[in-house]
């Protein structure tokens, strides 16, 4: 497990976009694990900046998506569709066609789901898999007390993401109660793992998910198991860990 402490959630992008460039300058064809949210933001700002200077190619990338709202279309404004389009994949050479993201306007989300682990089977897994980590630890919409064996789900939204995410919303009701989510198993099964984190409310889920028990009420303790995971956090999140942050 590596734990690289970061000045600031700029440097986490940074720090993060360069392990993305190893990988995928290492391989024909990769397969990325995505993430939305606020997090992920300078580092997909890095990678555009970096493909336009011709350091990273996308045109043989293949990428699927942690999660997605159900009952957003994927115009949404506030579907994570429209947020990958708009932040990475309208400004880089990928191919559209080899980017995924669970359809939360599916007439059968049980089977959107089975069907998108299937997707992600038939082009060998994940080889890099980014994560960011709610304040209660969850990963993709894992939320705590999701099985650290569960694969692609519809899952529930806790009451404190549904309040986080309420931010991106005009209304807290306009915020969807459910999205499709990879599973804690799916992550698991990634080749290599980032997860990047910053901010003072991400202190105590931090300090549980590295340093507390491996448990299903912190998802995020259960990449405790993976053997390569890099841990990118900026010092505002810190605060809680008293082995690794020393
Ligand atoms: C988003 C996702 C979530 C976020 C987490 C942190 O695709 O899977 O687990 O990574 O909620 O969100 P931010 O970065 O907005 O604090």
């Amino acid at each position: 497990m590596k734990v690289i402490i970061c000045k600031d959630a700029k440097e986490v992008g940074a720090c993060a976009a360069a392990i993305f460039a190893e990988v995928m300058n290492s391989r024909p064809t990769t397969v990325l694990g995505l993430a939305t949210g606020t997090s992920p933001l300078p580092l997909y700002a890095k990678l555009v900046e970096a493909n336009q200077a011709g350091e990273i190619d996308f045109s043989t990338t293949i990428t699927f998506n942690l999660d997605e709202y159900v009952g957003l279309d994927p115009d949404h404004e506030q579907s994570y569709r429209h947020f990958m389009n708009q932040n990475l994949f309208d400004q880089v050479n990928i191919n559209k066609k080899n980017t995924h993201v669970p359809n939360g306007i599916a007439d059968d989300p049980d089977l959107a789901c089975m069907e998108y682990e299937a997707m992600m089977g038939d082009v060998g897994g994940v080889d890099l898999q980014l994560l960011g980590i709610g304040s209660n630890g969850h990963i993709g919409f894992s939320e705590p007390g999701t099985s650290l064996a569960s694969r692609t789900h519809v899952a529930d939204l806790t009451e404190s993401t549904i309040k986080d995410n309420s931010r991106l919303f005009d209304n807290a009701d306009d915020v969807p109660r459910q999205a499709i989510s990879m599973g804690i198993g799916t992550v698991l099964d990634a080749e290599k793992v980032v997860l990047i984190a910053n901010g003072e409310n991400k202190a105590d889920a931090i300090a549980a998910a590295l340093e507390g028990p491996v448990t299903c009420m912190c998802p995020a303790s259960a990449l405790q198991m993976h053997p390569d995971v890099t841990w990118v956090i900026a010092e505002d999140a810190t605060g809680g860990l008293r082995h690794f942050g020393k």
